[in-house]
């Protein structure tokens, strides 16, 4: 048995069984709901410019514009929110959910936006063959009864020089869910087939009433104030697989993918927990940087747990070369980059939960000024006639942390500098 397979929910149900459970969940529950901003974009060339960024094309190469992009799994808004993002490309969003492509439609009614196309689709069954240089899908293929199809399938949508970003849960960021799923589908007496009807007031008082005193205790007290279908997402989940990096990784190549580089996500922006490099012992600390890639991610997450980022990822077709870490460190180094001091403006949430676009337009990156001291002493530093390695230079900041340096200064989580082209 695979590591993968040791805990998760459901592994019994077949694929179509599992894709009608998901359609009526998310039938239900609308997720994720409804965000306060639509973000928009200053140019077409912007968004897709910091992507290539964030794996290591500094050339902007490999999203274009123009790019076809699949937002597979989209839910209720991830299509929009890409569509806005990269108003050159052509966008398909596609979902079992009948439900959250209708929330979906809305946003586009609101926004009038013109370069997106939906439609009703199961990942399970193939019908893109090398047709999208970008696929997201985030959160999708562990909700699936062998996720390797779905996997399969976003593979073979790429075009060979195609990018995929891939998020699947983390497995020291799901004891909890997974163990309080396997749990109240016993309780509610449906160990093989979840029961919503039941489960959910029986989750209700579990939140409200469990005092056992374990850690899952003082988990189920933080759902409180939480949305219903933020609630429904962590604890009813019908079907859940979780992974390791290692295990991901397997997963990947048995589809024809590697691993490439992580994303900077919104979720560890928030918790802090971003960083794949991990404080060590100088003994151990040489051993480590001495691993591979993979190899050093996967030491990340079995050390750090709880508190490692999240399993998502740039993947790519595995017969093209990847570039290390490594690599992509000292071709930063040798790039010439603007500061973008690009603003933007957004659409707007209402009370009456419409949109409406705003002419205020704030700046992309957020805080204006890098947050960690040595990325704001290299962006101060930071001289537009020059590769950025000298402003590491001037500034006095070694390269020990270049990795997240590179990540806190050039990608889409923080747009400051953009390479020349
Ligand atoms: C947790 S939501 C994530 C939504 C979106 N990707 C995001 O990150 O905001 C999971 C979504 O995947 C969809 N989904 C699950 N299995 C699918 C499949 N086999 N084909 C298409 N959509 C699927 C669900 O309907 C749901 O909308």
């Amino acid at each position: 048995m695979s590591e993968s397979a040791q805990f998760q929910v459901n592994s019994s149900l077949k694929g179509e069984d599992v894709d009608a459970i998901n359609r009526d969940f998310y039938g239900r529950f609308n997720y994720p709901w409804l965000p306060m901003l639509l973000p928009t974009a200053p140019d077409p060339a912007f968004w897709p410019k910091l992507t290539c960024q964030e794996f290591g094309d500094f050339t902007h190469q490999a999203i274009r514009p123009d790019a076809r992009i699949w937002v597979a799994g989209c839910g209720t808004n991830q299509a929009a929110l890409t569509a806005l993002r990269f108003p050159g490309a052509t966008v398909l969003g596609t979902d079992v959910s009948t439900r959250s492509l209708e929330a979906c439609q809305s946003i586009i009614d609101q926004t009038g936006i013109s370069n997106l196309t939906l439609e009703q689709a199961s990942l399970n069954e193939p019908r893109h063959f090398e047709a999208f240089d970008y696929v997201i899908c985030t959160g999708v293929i562990h909700h699936n009864a062998n996720p390797e199809l779905p996997l399969q399938t976003l593979s073979k949508a790429l075009r060979p020089d195609g990018v995929l970003e891939l998020m699947v849960y983390n497995y020291y960021h799901r004891m909890h869910t997974t163990a309080y799923q396997k749990a109240i589908r016993l309780l509610g007496g449906s160990p093989d087939r979840p029961d919503i009807t039941t489960e959910l007031p029986l989750t209700h008082d579990m939140i409200a009433g469990f005092n056992g005193g374990s850690t899952m205790q003082a988990f189920l007290a933080e759902q409180q104030d939480l949305p219903e279908a933020a609630v429904a997402d962590s604890l009813l989940q019908p079907v859940e697989y979780s992974y390791t990096v290692a295990t991901l990784n397997q997963l990947a190549e048995r589809c024809g993918l590697a691993l490439h580089h992580p994303v900077f996500n919104q979720f560890d922006k928030l918790s802090g927990n971003s960083s794949w490099q991990t404080e060590l012992p100088p003994t151990v600390a040489a051993r480590f940087a001495a691993l591979d890639d993979v190899s050093r991610w996967q030491v990340t997450n079995l050390l750090m747990m709880e508190k490692s980022p999240m399993l998502w990822f740039y993947l790519r077709p595995n017969q093209r070369p990847r570039q290390t870490e490594a690599e992509v460190n000292a071709a930063f180094l040798d790039t010439v980059f603007i500061k973008t001091n690009a603003c933007a403006p957004n659409y707007i949430l209402s009370a009456e939960s419409t949109y409406s676009r705003s002419d205020f337009q704030p700046p992309l990156a957020q805080p204006p000024l890098p947050v960690n001291p040595s990325a704001r002493a290299v962006f101060e530093a930071h001289d537009p006639s020059q590769p950025i390695g000298a402003a590491f230079a001037r500034a006095g900041v070694d390269h020990t942390n270049i990795t997240d340096l590179r990540r806190q200064l050039t990608t889409p989580a923080f747009p400051y500098l953009v390479a020349k082209s």
